[in-house]
């Protein structure tokens, strides 16, 4: 098969792992893009694919809780907390590396991120493999996230070696991640997890506070091309569509009232005013729970990435 064709052919898609290819992955948060975790030189092929910098250390998928606890040479109680409620689900743990684990994986840390999809698709190609995928989000660095094969086509399709459709994701951001390598507990990115039950099962120190422990999550992210403004409320929205609307392009998207199916479309709704030569985005933030609390992150950084003036 070419370089860049899009299909459902699982096995191809592990034999391409295995001869270090790499893949376009489906999973039920976002697609990632992937090769074998065990395999430098197509670990180092991700980072020139995406454009991301070598010491931002990506996540490694695995088929099951088992299995994760073989890649950490310190499993802590809370991680096995975590993925045994969790997984497979949108959550990634930060634990202690195993000795093992190739360097360029972690970017150099001590620690590594863990997460098995709950995706019947990845979790086969796991299982056929036999071992880690690492994969960070199938986007250029500093885009939006892809949720179908098709944008990972848009965005990557002459670089990787394949793109394994999965249908459209069915979360549609990506994972919580929870540091679980030191003593207090940390949220570093609120995800398809929320932190509300998170705090139901371990004491979390803190929320999100304080210089983030995760490297390259403070610099702009998931940002699309056109100009992005968050809003409170449909009014504020209406209130800044007056002076633009005669002379740009402005699209008023609503994501308050259905914050999961929102979650689901958000990536794609961003995608398409890029798509259609919409000059700025005006979204209604939904509140800070549950999913909204991951929407929210999100949205922030683009809205700084897009050199936002009113926030
Ligand atoms: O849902 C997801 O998590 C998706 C799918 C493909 O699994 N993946 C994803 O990967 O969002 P990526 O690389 O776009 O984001 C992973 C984040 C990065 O910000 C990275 O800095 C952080 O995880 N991370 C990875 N390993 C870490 C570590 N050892 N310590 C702290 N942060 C880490
Ligand atoms: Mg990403």
């Amino acid at each position: 098969m070419r370089s860049g064709s899009i299909g459902t052919n699982i096995d191809h898609a592990i034999k391409i792992l295995r001869n270090g290819g790499v893949i376009g992955f489906p999973t039920e948060t976002v697609y990632g893009l992937a090769a074998d975790a065990s395999n430098s030189v197509a670990v180092n092929r991700i980072f020139d694919i995406k454009g991301r910098p070598r010491n931002h250390p990506l996540i490694v998928h695995l088929d099951s809780l088992a299995e994760a606890r073989l890649w950490s040479a310190d499993w802590s109680a809370s991680a096995e907390i975590l993925g045994a409620l969790f997984w497979p689900g949108p959550l990634t743990v930060i634990v202690t590396k195993a000795l093992t684990v190739k360097h360029e994986v972690t970017g150099g840390l001590k620690t590594i991120a863990l997460r098995v999809p709950n995706h019947a698709v990845a979790l086969e190609v796991l299982r056929g493999l036999e071992g880690g995928i690492a994969a960070p989000s199938a986007n250029k660095f500093g885009k939006v996230s892809p949720t179908t094969a098709e944008h990972v086509l848009a965005d990557l399709g002459s670089e990787v070696d394949y793109i394994l459709d999965g249908g459209p994701c069915s979360i549609g951001l990506e994972s919580t991640i929870v540091d679980c390598s030191a003593h207090t507990i940390q949220i570093l990115r609120p995800g398809g997890i929320s932190l509300e039950l998170i705090s139901q099962v371990l004491p979390i120190a803190e929320h999100m506070t304080g210089p983030s422990r995760a490297p390259g999550m403070l610099e702009s992210h998931y940002a699309p091309t056109c100009r992005l403004t968050v809003v409170a409320d449909m009014n504020e929205a209406q209130s800044l569509l007056g002076p633009h609307a005669a002379t740009q392009q402005v699209r008023i998207i609503d994501g308050s009232s259905d914050p999961s199916l929102f979650a689901t479309q958000m990536y794609s709704q961003l995608r398409q005013c890029d798509d259609d030569g919409i000059d700025q985005a005006i979204v209604v933030l939904p509140s800070p729970n549950g999913i909204g609390s991951a929407i929210r992150d999100r949205l922030l950084k683009a809205a700084h990435g897009a050199q936002n003036q009113s926030h």
